[in-house]
């Protein structure tokens, strides 16, 4: 597959808010084109790393490449051009509340004009389709269920087939049926486009059955990364601890 999707290399990342040392010396690095699963307790600091990741907060000491390019330090230039190719899935889902499921999921499109309006409005109806959420396009976000709220802000995700690709909980809220279809549906994405994805998750089961690799945030540092079957067999204690759902 012809793909152009980095590699993202972390290197001694570290981010304190105040007195509180949330990341001290993350080193990771997330493959390309394979789905990369970032776990830890709630507050550890895995939405924080992802900020750091999409250029949205810079570190206090540390660096992030994106193939042989440094985004961390005030190097923001070509942030703008690579976000660009990035696909960002917020925890909150940050979607628009007056507009309706359409607008919000071409939103992208419109903003970087990369899209014809007809092949647009053929695509996010496809991707809606998708997630099962055909006939809900006219709908204002504001009506929405949560789980709703969170397909759309999916296919926003989606739309613009980024190179890279940000999931932050993509499941949490959702029921058992249509999680695995987000599962799924990220397991397309990844061979249909060769992304890089890199997916923030509570949801062992399917980290267990759909990552590539995983990397656990444990006290501020990534103290494992493997394959899900490195961690059913790892002998650490907070990798048993987490494993096993304590
Ligand atoms: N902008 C901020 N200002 C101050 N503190 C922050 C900020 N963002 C995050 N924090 C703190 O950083 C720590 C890690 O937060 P983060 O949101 O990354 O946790 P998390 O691992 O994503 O948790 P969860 O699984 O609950 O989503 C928390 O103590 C949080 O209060
Ligand atoms: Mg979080």
């Amino acid at each position: 597959m012809a793909t152009d999707a980095p590699e993202i290399r972390v290197r001694n990342l570290s981010k304190s808010f105040g007195a509180n040392e949330v990341l001290k010396g993350v080193d990771v690095t997330l493959q390309a084109g394979r789905v990369n699963f970032v776990i830890g307790r709630s507050g550890g600091g895995k939405s924080v790393l992802l900020k750091h990741l999409t250029g949205l907060i810079a570190p206090d000491y540390g660096e992030i490449w994106y193939g042989n390019r440094e985004i961390s330090q005030g190097a923001s230039k070509g942030l703008t051009e690579l976000r660009r190719k990035m696909g960002l899935l917020f925890q909150e889902g940050a979607l628009f509340d007056s507009l309706t499921v359409s607008e919000n999921v071409a939103f992208p499109v419109w903003y970087h004009r990369t899209m014809r309006p007809a092949a647009a409005g053929k695509r996010v109806r496809a991707l809606l389709s998708e997630l099962g959420m055909e006939g809900r396009e006219s709908a204002r976000v504001s009506e929405l269920s949560g789980g709703e709220r969170k397909r759309v802000a999916l296919a926003r995700a989606l739309i613009m087939e980024p190179k890279v690709l940000f999931f932050d909980e993509p499941t949490t809220g959702l029921d058992p049926i249509l999680s695995t279809q987000v599962d799924s549906l990220i397991l397309d994405t990844r061979d249909r486009t060769g992304a890089t994805c890199v997916v923030v998750s509570h949801d062992i089961a399917a980290v267990l059955s759909i990552a590539d690799q995983v990397s656990l945030i444990h006290e501020g540092r990534v103290i494992l990364t493997g394959t899900p079957r490195d961690f059913r067999e790892s002998r650490i204690p907070a990798v048993r601890e987490f494993i096993s759902g304590g």
